[in-house]
């Protein structure tokens, strides 16, 4: 048997190995930067309508009541907050979603659930639209601090 043609072997196939782990190293590290960043941004996101920015500050009480109001005449019937009526339970809400994305849902509903990646999903488990209950702007923006203080613990 040739002793050195064999390590020559052995050689070229320890560099083979290296570059071969070397190389799904590269692919393990851009693939695990790709799965960090997506679900980030879609906690992030502001979603589709027309709210950009909204300026949150103390809880305003007055707004709070003005929200309840609204809550319980045109959302009660498929919200509830520690359950799954026909819509999701919406404990916790500002905590899973920003403030913008909240109000293009109430706001914008059905381009939300169809274009909305969130909104995609939750129509995808909820198998039912959320339908544009004529709220204005400035009631939205009552409501969201309406879930706002339901959210204070
Ligand atoms: C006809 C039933 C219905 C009414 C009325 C309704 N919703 Fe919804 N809502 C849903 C459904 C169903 C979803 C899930 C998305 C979908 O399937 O359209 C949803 C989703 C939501 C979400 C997102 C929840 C999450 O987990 O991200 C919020 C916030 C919300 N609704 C708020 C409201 C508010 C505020 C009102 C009243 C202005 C309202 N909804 C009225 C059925 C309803």
């Amino acid at each position: 048997m040739n002793l050195s043609k064999l390590n020559g072997v052995n050689h070229r196939l320890k560099i083979g190995l290296i570059l071969g782990l070397l190389m799904s190293m590269t692919i393990i590290a851009c693939g695990g930067d790709k799965t960090e960043e997506a679900p980030a941004s879609k906690a992030g996101s502001k979603g589709i309508g027309p709210v950009n920015s909204v300026t949150l500050g103390a809880i305003d009480q007055s707004m709070v009541d003005r929200g309840k109001k609204q809550f319980e005449a045109k959302c009660s019937a498929c919200h509830k907050f520690e359950e799954k009526v026909v819509g999701p339970a919406l404990q916790d809400v500002t905590l899973r979603r920003t403030p913008e994305w909240i109000m293009n849902m109430i706001l914008n509903p059905v381009e939300m659930t169809q274009k909305d990646p969130i909104g995609q999903e939750l129509l995808g488990e909820h198998l039912t639209q959320m339908t544009f209950q004529n709220i204005k702007e400035e009631e939205a923006r009552e409501i969201l601090e309406y879930f706002r203080k339901m959210d204070l613990k």
